[in-house]
């Protein structure tokens, strides 16, 4: 389903990954989380092999070092929101570390970060299932961000956020990758968002992998015979 060649992200980059739906884009970020194992091939990450990882080894990899911010944003819906926020820092010292040293504590750093992203005090102790969806998805921004990540991964991050909320999101997210030099990719629909990135990657170009066939039913165009068409008809 995807064969990618040559897929490359260099150090610090902001890449904007789009393709049609299907088209295996959180495929893709599954697998440079490390949530999913390719079948073939290479796959470096930070400079680690992680093909050469076990499943446990990829998760807390990607606790360490990664920011990610998944399509279904993935939050345990009956932690309060500042402990879903923290969380990375329970997982990693060293994110713990940055946090702290940025506003003081992991829990500041949650406050800071929840604010810019214009989730209020008054939602911040209640369990994540009791947000709505444009929130509780501004939550899975906020965790994603904590303590600094090197790399962030982003699912189509923006899918639940008014324009206000999306514009708010998107200079914090690129005022934070300044700030830690991290390098991110970013996955959207939303082709306006592209030129807050360093580059643009379609995906359908960089897959070598035959399309699937849409399915048709029996007797459809797809079925016909070819051979009486005309010549010189598409
Ligand atoms: N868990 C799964 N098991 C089997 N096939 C899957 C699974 N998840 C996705 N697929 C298939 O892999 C292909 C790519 O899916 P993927 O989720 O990567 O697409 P996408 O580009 O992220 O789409 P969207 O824009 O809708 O999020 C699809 O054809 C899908 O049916
Ligand atoms: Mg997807």
């Amino acid at each position: 389903m995807l064969a990618l060649s040559d897929f490359q992200l260099r150090a610090g980059e902001k890449l904007f990954l789009k393709g049609p739906s299907g088209s295996g884009k959180s495929t893709l970020l599954g697998l440079i989380s490390g949530v999913l194992k390719p079948g073939a091939g290479a796959l470096n990450v930070l400079g680690k092999d992680l093909t050469a990882m076990g499943a446990a080894q990829r998760d807390a990899f990607r606790a360490a070092h990664l920011g990610v911010i998944f399509q279904m944003f993935n939050l345990l819906p009956y932690l309060p929101v500042m402990e879903n926020v923290t969380l990375p820092a329970e997982f990693s010292k060293a994110r713990a570390a940055k946090a702290a040293a940025r506003s003081g504590s992991p829990a500041k750093e949650a406050r800071r970060l929840l604010g810019r992203l214009g989730v209020g005090d008054a939602f911040h102790d209640r369990r994540a299932s009791q947000l709505s969806v444009g929130q509780q998805q501004r939550v899975a921004v906020a965790r994603a961000l904590m303590g600094a990540p090197e790399l962030i991964v982003a699912d189509e991050p923006t899918s639940a956020l008014d324009a206000e909320a999306r514009d708010g999101f998107i200079d914090l997210l690129i005022e934070e990758c300044a700030q830690s030099e991290a390098s991110l990719l970013f996955v959207s629909h939303d082709a306006a968002l592209a030129q807050h990135f360093d580059r643009a990657v379609d995906l359908r170009a960089i897959n070598d992998a035959p399309e699937p066939l849409p399915e048709s039913p029996p007797g459809s165009f797809r079925d016909s015979p070819r051979g009486n068409r005309p010549r010189g008809t598409a």
